[in-house]
């Protein structure tokens, strides 16, 4: 059987995903903006889309935020068809409140809901509230005990535990799912605990934007680790920001402007950086290769022509991607014209093995 070749978007929930300051994109992460990109991409055939969890704008405090899970209620009941991926950084609400409104979420959308779990990197958001942000290490081993609990709820189980963080008492959400067994959990973050939680206990694991052959090694390292019990074998997506044109060289050329436009945010970022926990492997993947967008951004490699960017989606789902959750600058023009060039291709591409 053929593995599926599925094609995300990142929601906007924090404006756009390359450079702030774009005349061609002007900043905009509102509800109406994130809901009518959301409604096309379904239109134009994506599968799904990854609403960011973040309740203070993370590139700076003074810029909008959208809110990722009263945000995905609203997607879920105007949507018939996309993924609704909301992520969630399990510090943030007790598992058995998640659980309820995951399940909720998934009656809304029939079906269609999934969250992706991430244990965090931006302390200030947490410790400006009063939350205790724990370090890297025990961060994960609170979201492993958490997750235990959200996917026992999501299958209608009866859940009874005495753990290090959490006492539940013969908990149970009902109505069950009546679409499958549970929402789907993806998992974000590529430390060793990161990779333990998803084998242990996710179905998709999320890889940042990065070169094939690092990525092959990923996928490599993550299927000979512990499966945990009656899970299907992990599932891989891929982020990435996609340059496509007619000529390897005009993506380019748009590559360097995108590059250009982003250094102008390098002040307004030094926020940021301030505020990423050093421990984050992924934020050390992220200083090795120069990329445009988030998660790795370009370092995937998809900016080029639309024949070379088609053969590089190919190369990775050879590689075991079957998700490629997509950025793009502007991002309603540039993802239009992903559907119109390279949908065609890679189709062609899937019929011809
Ligand atoms: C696809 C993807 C999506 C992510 N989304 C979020 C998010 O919505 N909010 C957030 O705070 N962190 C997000 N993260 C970052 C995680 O919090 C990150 O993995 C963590 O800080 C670092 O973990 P690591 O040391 O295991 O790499 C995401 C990561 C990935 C790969």
């Amino acid at each position: 059987m053929t593995a599926p070749l599925r094609f995300g978007i990142w929601a906007l929930v924090h404006g756009s995903r390359a450079a702030l300051q774009d005349p061609d994109e002007p900043y905009d992460a509102s509800w109406e903006r994130n809901r009518d990109l959301i409604l096309s991409a379904e239109r134009l055939g994506f599968d799904s889309t990854l609403i960011a969890q973040h309740t203070v704008n993370p590139h700076h405090h003074a810029l909008d935020q959208l809110e990722a899970w009263t945000s995905a209620a609203a997607i879920a009941a105007l949507t018939s068809r996309i993924e609704i991926i909301a992520a969630i950084k399990p510090f943030l609400y007790h598992p058995v409140v998640l659980a309820k409104m995951a399940q909720q979420i998934e009656h809304i959308s029939r079906g269609r809901f999934a969250i992706n779990l991430v244990n965090a990197w931006n302390r200030a958001e947490a410790e400006n509230a009063g939350i205790h942000f724990a370090e890297h290490d025990a961060r994960y081993a609170y979201g492993t005990e958490w997750i235990a609990i959200v996917s026992a709820l999501l299958r209608g189980e009866s859940v009874t535990v005495q753990g290090e963080h959490f006492r539940i008492d013969g908990y149970e959400l009902r109505p069950r799912d009546p679409y499958r067994a549970r929402p789907q959990i993806y998992v974000g973050g590529e430390s060793t605990p990161a990779r333990d939680l998803v084998a242990g206990h996710g179905d998709t694991w999320f890889i940042n934007g990065q070169p094939l052959a690092d990525v092959q090694g990923l996928v490599a390292d993550v299927r000979a680790r512990r499966r945990g019990e009656g899970l299907a074998p992990v599932r891989f997506g891929l982020s990435a920001f996609v340059i496509a044109r007619e000529t390897a060289r005009e993506a380019q050329e748009h590559c360097e402007h995108l590059a250009a436009l982003a250094a102008k945010d390098q002040a307004l970022k030094a926020q940021r950086r301030a505020q990423v926990d050093p421990k984050s492997v992924m934020h050390q993947t992220f200083a090795k290769t120069a990329s445009v967008g988030s998660n790795g951004g370009t370092a995937a490699g998809l900016v080029g022509s639309y024949d070379e960017v088609a053969q590089r989606i190919a190369a990775f789902h050879e590689a075991g991607i079957e998700l490629f959750m997509l950025q793009f600058q502007p991002f309603e023009r540039e993802m239009e014209r992903f559907a119109r060039e390279l949908f065609p291709r890679l189709q062609r591409w899937r019929a011809s093995r």
